[in-house]
């Protein structure tokens, strides 16, 4: 029976440019997990959006003296051109800004406030006597009291990853203003997390097959010990509070956000004229999967399940297989130093599957990783070029020139013919165990492997000559040969969709890879069929490229 598995991928905020650690983390391992399970005909949406929301977006228009709207809009089409060029196969990649969006957020925030799990209780806020108003999260900044770090904000330090209060903050000020800022009582909604601590426990130890780092976070976390939170906000941008005389509030962020998984689901429902689709995801048998970087864990393993608990009748997710960080040349991407690669330059001069490519190998699943230049080109040259895009040129060309661009009927098989396909049997079941598990960097290290194996059989068989020496043998040979590159064209797919289309049609279809499914066999690539036009499938960079990058970088 086809499976049906909802993706839901963390949703950036649009205050500023995508950079390979947002691929890294979230974006390519989804859409890598998405490609392969249509590939093998579940059925499955993805969506996502910008989270316009929230001080994150507020302060980048203050700093560039736009309106929130303006920031929002620019860096929307940006994420929505990324997608497009690098192949990221949303069904829907939408905002938090829609009408569907912010009346399914007030209907849940309205849901769980009659229930009981959200109330009303005071609170002391940073106010600052100079901006005559509150400081939320990102507008008051302090030492944080865990690492020290001088630069953390009122909700998080990006230096140790704690979570913060304000309260808890040494020499506290204003970030617009610089000032001390003054506690003062504020009325505010909270979350009444308490309430689920031992059904959020219960369900998370059933979830044995959670990345550990995710299932131990968040025990961690759980038997720490829940306390409620404030999920409202002294601030003008965002969703209204749907409960009247809090019109200078608004629902905290993350609370709306995370929401998005099933408004979005709902938009998508509309576009294409189903309207209860979604339904199929959220109420019926589902896997929900959520990819994220670690430092969203907590808002998808207790938060998000502890609202959908109070809410109840809602699919809970399956999986969040979030991924570690990714570095930039040993150090962390900044966008105010320039430091980093950003994703629409990337694709203003490169191919998308190379990057795809390095960033799958090289996936900061289990730990974090480092994005260098010179990996980069290392990657490309030896792995993509060498090792797969030479397999396929010297077996192709071979083709062309002594078979009359037909893949050639096997005549006799011989030994190591026989062990390569058995081989190829194995990575390719492999490959899909390790890409059904989200393990995608053992799934591609896999499939490469298999590229190196028939480089070697043809080594070892020498085509080249056999085409003098024996053409039936060189006939089996290649077709051998063929017929294993097809092989890693299909598991290939979903980490590199481009040069797998491209290979497909080279190899002689005329229809699309996606529309062949998850299947390998030897007699899938029918002897006599016509081979089309031969094309390089990878290109090889040239060492400048490394200065020439470098030199774009800092201030
Ligand atoms: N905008 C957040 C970030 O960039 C992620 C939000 S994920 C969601 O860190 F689930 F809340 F939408
Ligand atoms: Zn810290």
């Amino acid at each position: 029976m086809p499976e049906r598995i909802l993706i839901g991928v963390a949703w950036p905020y649009a205050n500023g440019p995508l950079h390979l650690g947002h691929l890294a983390g979230a974006y390519l391992p989804a859409d890598i997990f998405a490609r392969y399970h249509r590939a093998r005909g579940s059925e499955v949406l993805m969506v996502s959006g910008s989270d316009q929301h929230g001080t994150p977006i507020t302060i980048r228009a203050e700093q560039e003296g736009v309106s929130p709207q303006q920031v929002v809009d620019r860096y929307h089409s940006q994420f929505l051109d990324c997608w497009e060029r690098l192949g990221i196969s949303f069904d829907l990649f939408t905002t938090t800004g829609t009408a569907n969006h912010a009346a399914m957020a007030q209907e849940i925030f309205s849901a769980l406030y009659q229930k009981g799990y959200i109330y009303k209780d005071t609170m002391l806020l940073p106010y600052c006597p100079t901006c005559k108003r509150f400081l939320a999260d990102r507008y008051i900044v302090g030492t944080c009291p865990v690492c020290g770090y001088a630069d953390a904000r009122g909700d998080q330090c990006d230096n140790c990853g704690s979570t913060l209060d304000p309260k808890d903050l040494k020499e506290p000020r204003c970030r617009i203003s610089g000032d001390t800022p003054d506690f003062l009582e504020s009325e505010h909604f909270f979350l009444k997390l308490t309430a689920f601590q031992e059904q959020l426990l219960n369900w998370v130890r059933q979830q044995t097959h959670w990345r550990p780092s995710v299932l131990n976070f968040t025990t961690r976390f759980l038997e720490g010990g829940l306390k409620d939170r404030a999920v409202t906000r002294d601030l003008d941008w965002g969703v209204p509070v749907p409960i009247p005389g809090y019109d200078s509030k608004r629902i905290y962020v993350w609370f709306e956000a995370v929401i998005g998984y099933l408004s979005a689901s709902m938009e998508h429902s509309q576009a294409i004229g189903k309207p209860q689709y979604w339904e199929k995801f959220w109420k019926e048998e589902c896997r929900v999967y959520n990819f994220l970087g670690k430092d969203n864990i907590p808002f998808h393993t207790i938060i998000w399940p502890a609202m959908l608990m109070g809410y109840g009748g809602l699919n809970l997710p399956y999986d969040v297989p979030a991924n570690e960080f990714l570095t930039f040349e040993s150090q962390q991407f900044s966008t105010s130093r320039n430091w980093g690669v950003w994703v629409s330059d990337y694709l203003d001069r490169f191919e998308p599957d190379p990057l795809r490519y390095y960033l799958s190998a090289n996936m900061p699943e289990t730990s974090d990783s480092d994005f260098s230049w010179r990996e980069y080109l290392r990657r490309n040259n030896d792995e993509l070029v060498a090792t797969y895009g030479n397999l396929v040129h010297r077996v192709l060309t071979l083709t062309h020139r002594h078979f009359e661009g037909r893949v050639p009927e096997p005549q006799s098989q011989d030994e190591i013919g026989l062990q390569l396909l058995v081989k190829a049997e194995e990575h390719f079941v492999e490959a899909g165990q390790y890409l059904e598990g989200c393990r995608f960097r053992m799934g591609i290290t896999s499939l490469m492997g298999l590229a190196r194996e028939a480089n070697r059989y043809l080594d070892a068989t020498a085509p080249w000559r056999l085409v003098k020496e024996d053409i039936f043998k060189a006939a089996s040979c290649l077709w051998t040969a063929l017929t294993v590159i097809n092989c890693l064209k299909t598991g290939l797919y979903p980490y590199l969709p481009y040069s797998s289309e491209k290979l497909h049609k080279m190899l002689g279809f005329q229809d699309d890879v996606r529309d062949h499914g998850w299947v390998w066999s030897p007699n899938l690539l029918p002897p006599g069929q016509p081979l089309g036009q031969l094309e390089p499938l990878f290109t090889k960079l040239d060492d400048s490229i490394i200065e020439r990058e470098t030199q774009r970088l800092g201030v």
